[in-house]
C-alpha cells in the first residue's frame, strides 16, 4: 500500500472558472515545486456549467497531486470550502481563489507560519502593506463595513473576512461550522478552536471580467452569521469571541473601581483637604482614569501579547485622550437628551455613560490596546 503524506492541502472553491483553472492549479504546482513542498491541490466545484471540470481532470492525468470534488447540492462558496476541510488529506489547509485575487506565491510563507506554532495565518488586504486594486467604490463600502463588524468580534485581526487564508486542520476539525454565503473564515474564527493568529500583507486584485454577486440578502446573511457566532461564543468559553468578552467584563469592573475611586477621592479631598468641590473632582476624575489604565494595562488586557503602542507610557497618553472623548460624548448625551429631548437628567446620565463605556472599550481595544 502506498501512503502519501502531504505538506499541505491547497483548497481552490471554483464555479465556472474555465478561464482561470489551467492557470492557478498550474501555478499553485510551481510555487510547490519551486519551494519543495509537497503539496496537494483540492478543487471544491459546485457542477461548473462550463469546462471547468474537464480541465481539471485533463489535469490530473499529468499531476497525481490534483484531485476535484464536484458537488451536486447546498450551491455555496463557503459549504464548498468546509467540504474540502472535511475532504482534504493532510494537516495544513490553504483557502485561496481561482480568479488570481491572490497571489500563490504566498503559500509557502502561510504554510511556514502555521509550522511555527500559529493556528490560523490570515492574509489580509487591511494591514500595512496590504491592499485592493481596482474595485469599485460600492464594494469597498461593503467590504469595510463587513470588516467592522467582524473587528468587534475579532479586534486583533485586521482582515477577517478574507478569502485567503491557512488554518492548521484541528482548527475544525470539531468545529460545528454552519457555512454560509461566502464568509467562511469568520466562521472558522468564530467556531474553530484556535490561540494564536498570524497576519500577512497581500495586495487583492480583482477578477478581470465578471462582476461581483454581491446582494442586500448577502448583506443581511452577513449580519445573521455575525449573530450566530455571538451567541455560540457565550455558550462555547473555549471560543475566541469568548475571550473578547471576558475582556469586555474586565473593563466594566475596572469601571466601576473607577467610579469608586473618584467619588473616594472627591469625598476626601472636600471633606478632609478643604478643596473646594470642582478642584477636588478634578483630583478625582485623574485618580480614576490613573486607576482604570493600570488595572486595564496590568490585567484586562495583559494577555494581548504585544502591543502595538508598545511603551506604557504611550498607552497611558492614548489612554487619556480616549477618555477625554468618552467624558465628552457623556455630557454631551446627557445634554442632548435633557436639554434638548426633554428626558429625566438622570436617565439620560446612564444613557451617556453606557455609550461612552462602548466608545471607551472599543477605541482603547482598538488603539491603546491593540497588537502589533
Ligand atoms: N464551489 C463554489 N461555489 N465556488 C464558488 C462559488 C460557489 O457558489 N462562488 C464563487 N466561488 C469561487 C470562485 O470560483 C472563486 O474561485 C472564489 O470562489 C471567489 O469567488 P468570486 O466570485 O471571485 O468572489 P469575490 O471576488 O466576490 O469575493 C472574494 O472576496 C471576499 C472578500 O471580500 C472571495 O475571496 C471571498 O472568499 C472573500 O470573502
Ligand atoms: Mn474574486
Amino acid at each position: 500500500m502506498q501512503v502519501t503524506m502531504y505538506d499541505l492541502s491547497v483548497i481552490i472553491p471554483t464555479f465556472n472558472e474555465e478561464a482561470n483553472i489551467r492557470n492557478i492549479v498550474t501555478e499553485v504546482d510551481d510555487v510547490f515545486l519551486k519551494n519543495g513542498l509537497h503539496g496537494e491541490i483540492l478543487v471544491v466545484d459546485d457542477n461548473s456549467s462550463d469546462s471547468t471540470i474537464a480541465i481539471v481532470n485533463e489535469l490530473k492525468k499529468t499531476n497525481d497531486n490534483v484531485r476535484i470534488l464536484v458537488r451536486e447540492k447546498d450551491h455555496g462558496l463557503s459549504q464548498s470550502v468546509a467540504d474540502g476541510f472535511s475532504c482534504a488529506s493532510s494537516e495544513v489547509f490553504v483557502v485561496i481563489d481561482a480568479d488570481f485575487s491572490h497571489p500563490p506565491a504566498l503559500i509557502p510563507k502561510m504554510y511556514h507560519e502555521i509550522r511555527a506554532g500559529n493556528d490560523v495565518v490570515i492574509g489580509s488586504r487591511y494591514m500595512e502593506g496590504g491592499g485592493i486594486k481596482k474595485w469599485p467604490l460600492k464594494r469597498r463600502i461593503i467590504s469595510v463595513g463587513a470588516t467592522f463588524l467582524g473587528r468587534l468580534l475579532f479586534p486583533d485581526v485586521t482582515d477577517p473576512v478574507s478569502g485567503f487564508f491557512a488554518i492548521r486542520k484541528d482548527v475544525v476539525s470539531n468545529a460545528p461550522l454552519k457555512p454560509k454565503g461566502y464568509k467562511i473564515l469568520l466562521e472558522v474564527l468564530g467556531k474553530g478552536t484556535w490561540e494564536k493568529d498570524k497576519e500577512i500583507p497581500f495586495e487583492s486584485v480583482d477578477r478581470e471580467t465578471g462582476s461581483s454577486k454581491l446582494k442586500i440578502r448577502t448583506i443581511i446573511e452577513y449580519a445573521e452569521q455575525v449573530m450566530d457566532i455571538t451567541l455560540y461564543s457565550f455558550f462555547h468559553h473555549h471560543s475566541a469571541a469568548w475571550r473578547e468578552w471576558k475582556k469586555l467584563l474586565k473593563f466594566g469592573m475596572v469601571g466601576i473601581s473607577g467610579i469608586l475611586v473618584n467619588m473616594g477621592v472627591l469625598y476626601y479631598l472636600k471633606e478632609y483637604a478643604g478643596f473646594y468641590y470642582l478642584a477636588a473632582s478634578f483630583f478625582a476624575i485623574e485618580l480614576s482614569i490613573l486607576n482604570n489604565f493600570l488595572w486595564n494595562d496590568l490585567w484586562t488586557f495583559r494577555s494581548s501579547g504585544d502591543h502595538k503602542l508598545s511603551s506604557r507610557w504611550y498607552r497611558l497618553v492614548a489612554f487619556h485622550i480616549v477618555s477625554a472623548g468618552g467624558l465628552v460624548i457623556n455630557m454631551g448625551i446627557l445634554w442632548l437628551l435633557t436639554s434638548i429631548f426633554g428626558v429625566y437628567y438622570l436617565i439620560s446620565n446612564l444613557v451617556g455613560i453606557l455609550i461612552a463605556f462602548g466608545w471607551n472599550f472599543l477605541v482603547n481595544r482598538r488603539i491603546t490596546w491593540t497588537r502589533t
